[in-house]
């Protein structure tokens, strides 16, 4: 959570601007940019609100040649004009960003703080108090007092920081949250993602955990914090800027959207040969194929995708596969069997939660596979294999297409073990053709979202709450569905296993309800439709998604026909749309919903 840029060597104002606002998917309740013009000249600005807010705030003679700026999620103090970042001491010459949660703040301000007076609630004051006093006292440079200060802290930080008696260095530091030095020609810069800078530079160094470094226009110098000389490898970052940009939409949720039926041609050329036979990397395949259990990790939406991937690799290879909450696995680490294998799902590959188990399971030599859409991400780094969801950046918070991307690439992934392990059914599995029919049926709901958004102006926009119903394949897409409803229209939604209702919660059904009913399985589709009766003789409001198959005359949304297993690449999509326009007609800000931030980086 929190954004962070920095740039040392030529105007900063509009470049940290820039690179803010492309982070502030990182979080957006309040923001703040320290300037310096290396001629006695510094301006800090800080704001509570979006990035738009702090531009507005800013007058012209507001410049810099070096400059660190912040977005902000909030963990440690409410967010305020001065909880917002860059902190600073008491003296007024250190300014830090800083994304991360310092976990033993009260500890350093009780032993070494006790004299001063704080301007903030945050733990980043703290640090930044710290490192004056250490300079202060024990009259060392400011690189060794960060140093020196890293050492009593605990906690997980990526930091800039600048000392106005030496204004053309950046201070840089990071431990299990991301950051990247962009290397550009006279000047260099600093990101928590390469993304947000890419415009300035494509070179990047991914500075590493317990690394601190000074940066400055034509140099830098990287250490360990026990002050060894590191260097790291340059590499260069391809992504076209504008894979990045909005185009005509008015909002990114309903690009990435609409991008869903390229992401599944695009992930079909990359992990499938022309025959339909899976490319995947061999070390992968035999990892898994000698696995007596697969376990599978993630949070939100991505655990959503894992309980699809569950039944898909349940399927093809016959390998018992378990899904968890890595928030929850991080400290109650399930029993384990013989020969486990981990895969952890991150779109970010930056989830704290998720990066706890993989640190015990790196301890314990579990082999580890990380699908993720951030292939320099710390997830794909620290575990032992990583493959790319291949979807391109997704913006909008609510995440639409890497959940398809990731059930796809743990479709490739079970018939690739499958047929490794000779199992006739992942032979017989056509995923290439019902990726191409997915892709299609995709494209026929993307046109009727005329129709969705009437149904969802009609039902759901004044509503309080409401249901997602589903059986089988259709339950985990209902969670997903009734995640995505809640978080962006603010409606109070449950996903529901279809027939669970009448053991308690049908309690909750009241006239007017809205209940979606998901209908794609042949097993209890006659039995679906009973549970829909059950909820309508109580007074809700039922609109169906049906598979074409199974649909009746007048269901309201009726699918292409698919595989069952891969039938969540559609009828999430139907679902998604309800979720955006139920938003956009609420005048919600749809890809910024209210208290969350994309990368959920604190535990
Ligand atoms: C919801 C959403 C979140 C993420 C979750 C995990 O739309 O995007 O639930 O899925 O925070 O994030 P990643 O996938 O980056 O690990």
């Amino acid at each position: 959570m929190c954004g962070i840029v920095g740039l040392v060597g030529k105007e900063a104002k509009e470049i940290v601007l820039n690179g803010l606002t492309k982070l502030e998917y990182r979080g957006y309740d309040s923001a703040g940019i320290y300037l310096n013009d290396l001629a006695g000249n510094e301006y800090l600005t800080k704001t509570t609100g979006r990035i738009q807010n702090l531009k507005e705030q800013m007058q012209t003679k507001e410049q810099g040649l070096v400059g660190i700026g912040h977005t902000r999620w909030a963990t440690h103090g409410e967010p305020t004009d001065n909880n917002a970042h860059p902190q600073f001491d008491q003296t007024k010459r250190f300014y830090m960003v800083h994304n991360g949660v310092i976990e033993n703040y009260q500890e350093i301000k009780d032993k070494y703080l006790k004299n001063i007076i704080f301007k903030s609630n945050t733990d980043t004051e703290v640090m930044v108090q710290l490192i004056s006093k250490i300079v202060q006292e024990q009259e060392l440079d400011t690189f060794s007092a960060l140093k020196q200060a890293l050492n009593l802290i605990r906690g997980s930080y990526a930091i800039l920081l600048i000392d106005n008696k030496y204004p053309d260095h950046i201070y840089i530091a990071k431990n299990k949250s991301p950051l990247m030095l962009g290397l550009g020609h006279n000047f260099n810069i600093i990101a928590s993602d390469a993304l947000s800078v890419l415009d300035q530079t494509k070179t990047f160094i991914d500075i590493q955990d317990g690394e601190v470094g000074d940066i400055t226009k034509n140099n830098y110098k990287l250490e360990t914090l026990d002050g060894k000389a590191v260097a790291h490898q340059s590499y260069q970052v391809n992504i076209d800027p504008n894979a990045a940009s909005k185009g005509t939409y008015e909002f990114y949720m309903l690009k990435e959207i609409c991008e869903q039926p390229t992401v599944l041609h695009h992930l079909a050329q990359t992990y499938l040969d022309q025959a339909g036979t899976p490319q995947v990397d061999p070390k992968i395949t035999t990892g898994l194929s000698r696995a007596d259990r697969i376990y599978i990790f993630a949070a939100g939406t991505s655990y959503h995708a894992g309980l699809v991937g569950k039944e898909i690799i349940e399927e093809l290879t016959e390998i018992p596969t378990e899904v968890a909450f890595a928030s929850e696995a991080g400290y109650h680490f399930p029993i384990l069997s013989q020969h486990p294998f981990f895969i952890f799902l991150s779109q970010s590959g930056e989830t704290a939660d998720s990066r706890v188990v993989l640190q015990e399971a790196i301890k314990r030599k579990i082999p580890c596979l990380t699908l993720t859409n951030v292939p320099n991400s710390t997830l794909a780094r620290e575990a032992n294999y990583a493959m790319s969801l291949e979807a391109g950046p997704e913006i909008a918070v609510a995440s639409t297409k890497a959940y398809i991307a990731q059930i796809t690439v743990e479709a490739i992934l079970a018939k690739a073990v499958g047929e490794k392990l000779a199992k006739k059914r992942a032979k017989d599995f056509l995923l290439k053709e019902n990726l191409a029919l997915a892709a299609e049926g995709i494209e026929q709901v993307l046109s009727t979202q005329d129709k969705i958004a009437q149904l969802a102006q009609k039902y759901l926009v004044s509503s309080r709450n409401a249901f997602y119903i589903g059986r089988g394949i259709d339950y985990p897409v209902a969670l997903e569905a009734a995640l995505k409803l809640k978080e962006v229209s603010y409606i109070q939604t449950e996903g529901f296993a279809a027939a669970e209702l009448k053991h308690g919660t049908i309690s909750l059904i009241e006239p007017g309800t809205p209940v979606i009913a998901l209908i794609n399985d042949p097993l209890t589709a006659d039995l679906m439709r009973g549970n829909i009766q059950e909820v309508i003789a109580r007074g809700a409001k039922v609109i169906t998604i049906a598979s074409q198959s199974l649909a009746k005359a007048n269901d309201d949304i009726v699918l292409t026909n698919l595989n069952y297993y891969l039938s969540p690449l559609i009828s999430v999509v139907a679902a998604q749309l309800f979720a955006y326009y139920t938003s956009k007609i609420k005048g919600l800000d749809v890809d910024k919903p209210r208290n969350l931030a994309k990368s959920v980086t604190v535990e």
